[in-house]
């Protein structure tokens, strides 16, 4: 039989891998049938002009797996073991609409467990934008690049079989002890290093807790709105969302639904998105709330390590005694998203679960970025960068909540005084969150609204629609500036009394009186009154 292929001296891919690969997929997609007998290696090399040992080679690697037989003094054929659901159609996506008689039904629609949605985790607009608020995002400058290669390299030089053995899929213990020490000193929550499974990211510890507790139809409060990542998880789990208002003082836990066995998300730090701390009444509310039902509370400490004013807050695990919070953190804000690190707090009792599952799930997170990571920790980086970071991100906020006040007459915001978003809440006399997000991406500044900021608004309120999410940390003081005095101008060609006359507004080169010296951002502020009653 006579073979159609066509081998390329071009390609990156060797001449012996190319037979290969073209005979394999032949004897796939029925091209040549079982039992077929394929052309003597003299002549395949002759009719490709390659040199015998290279077709030898190619079908000794096709013989070896099991793809054709050679039989001494007879011939090579395709084996005719091949069993009939090996020979799958070239284009996978075929499967479905071919529907061979449901044995390929794994790959096509109808095999999905639950039809899902995921959160947006970058910017939709999918395109340049000359100022950017997109939440969540640190500054791409501030990630310790020389620190973390110095620290990579030295642990690669003495990794020995670190990078060839498996691990504890819990997690590397000199990290986790690095943890347990940043939350005694930042968090106030005390725990042992058994209690910590390092995972890769907030999102991988939901999933963790997902499957452990999780049920079908078991229960998730979740405030409203939150976090898309956590909603989401939930009801592809086939949780039953009861969704529970956020107000000034954080999760209106008075109205908790008597759920048992159920499980609450939230982030009392600095709730995603409102950006509201929740107080200690209703912490307290809270933690009776999940004695009293037999529940779990998972808190997710996303990016609490920016607070500009006063110590840092008790986290909710720090003041559990019942022992029904589970803790997450991550280091996406804090060093970058693109480590993939995160850890999770397991309670007493449930630890040797939560390393079974971890060992199910994946076996563990690489190894290298933990010992990175728990060196940077240990020997100090960690804490100096926080201090440095904290400090940008304050002068960043400081500069949005400045533009916002010159260019609107208005600053009155929400959540301001941690994390790397705040919420503003757009004066009365401007269009609604949808119609301003739309005008400033016609003049490239990207502002979002609660449910396009990543946030899932299951319950929404009208008076979502006056509240427009803006992250400061990835933006420049300029780009900041350049964005709101942008969408302020773009505002006033609509209604030029939508805007104030403050300096932004003076001609071109004339300098505000406030402004000579320290920008305005700089100068002495009186203390932050923006918290809405
Ligand atoms: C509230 C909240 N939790 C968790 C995450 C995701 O964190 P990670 O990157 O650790 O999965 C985000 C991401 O923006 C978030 O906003």
């Amino acid at each position: 039989m006579t073979l159609l292929m066509k081998l390329s001296r071009r390609d990156d891919v060797g001449l012996q891998h190319q037979v290969f690969e073209q005979i394999r997929s032949m004897i796939l997609d029925g091209t040549v049938k079982c039992g077929a007998k394929l052309p003597a290696t003299r002549l395949l090399s002759e009719t490709l002009g390659v040199s015998r040992n290279t077709i030898s080679l190619a079908y000794a690697r096709l013989a070896d797996e099991g793809y054709i037989e050679m039989r001494e003094s007879v011939g090579t054929f395709v084996s005719s073991q091949i069993p009939d659901l090996a020979l799958l159609p070239a284009n996978a996506s075929d499967v479905s609409a071919h529907a061979l008689d449901g044995h390929f039904t794994i790959l096509g629609s109808a095999s999905i467990a639950a039809e899902v949605r995921s959160q947006t985790l970058i910017n939709p607009h999918q395109r340049p934008l000359c100022a950017d608020f997109w939440v969540g995002r640190p500054a791409a400058k501030s990630f310790p690049l020389k620190t973390w290669s110095k620290l990579i390299h030295r642990r690669l030089l003495s990794a020995g079989g670190a990078l060839t053995e498996y691990k504890d899929p819990a997690g590397l213990l000199d990290l986790r002890k690095a943890i347990i020490e940043h939350l005694r000193a930042w968090r106030g929550i005390t725990a042992h290093e058994d209690q910590i499974i390092i995972v890769g990211g907030c999102q991988d510890g939901l999933n963790l807790v997902c499957r452990m507790m999780m049920v079908r139809d078991g229960s998730a409060i979740v405030e409203t709105p939150c976090y898309q990542g956590a909603a989401y998880l939930f009801e592809s789990f086939g949780a039953r969302l009861h969704p529970v208002p956020v107000d000034a003082k954080g999760l209106v836990t008075s109205m908790l639904p008597d759920v048992a066995n159920s499980i609450a998300y939230v982030t009392p730090s600095h709730q995603y998105p409102l950006g509201v701390t929740l107080t200690l009444d209703r912490r307290i509310e809270l933690l009776a709330w999940a004695a009293r039902t037999h529940s779990y509370i998972l808190e997710d400490d996303y990016d609490s390590d920016f607070r500009f004013s006063g110590p840092p807050i008790t986290a909710l695990k720090g003041l559990d005694r019942a022992g029904r919070v589970i803790y997450l953190g991550t280091f996406s804000k804090c060093i970058g998203a693109g480590i993939r690190v995160g850890y999770v707090v397991i309670p007493r009792g449930l630890e040797d679960s939560a390393r079974h599952f971890k060992t199910l799930m994946n076996n563990g997170q690489p190894w290298l970025e933990q010992a990175a990571l728990a060196d940077f920790m240990k020997d100090g980086f960690y804490e100096s960068h926080l201090r440095r970071i904290r400090r940008l991100y304050l002068n960043r906020r400081n500069a949005l909540l400045d533009s916002l006040k010159r260019h609107f007459g208005s600053n009155e915001v929400l959540g301001a005084e941690a994390g790397m978003h705040l919420v503003w809440r757009i004066p009365k006399h401007l269009p609604s969150a949808h119609e301003i997000e739309k005008i400033a991406l016609s003049v490239g500044v990207g502002v979002y609204t609660v449910s396009s900021g990543g946030a899932a608004d299951l319950c929404p309120a009208a008076e979502n629609d006056r509240l427009l999410v803006l992250g400061f940390s990835s933006l420049s003081e300029r780009e900041i500036e350049l964005g709101i005095s942008r969408l302020a101008q773009a505002l006033a060609k609509i209604n030029p009394l939508a805007i104030t006359r403050g300096p932004g507004h003076l001609p071109k080169g004339e300098i505000h009186p406030r402004s000579k010296g320290e920008p305005p951002h700089k100068q002495k502020r009186p203390l932050d009154r923006r918290m809405l009653a």
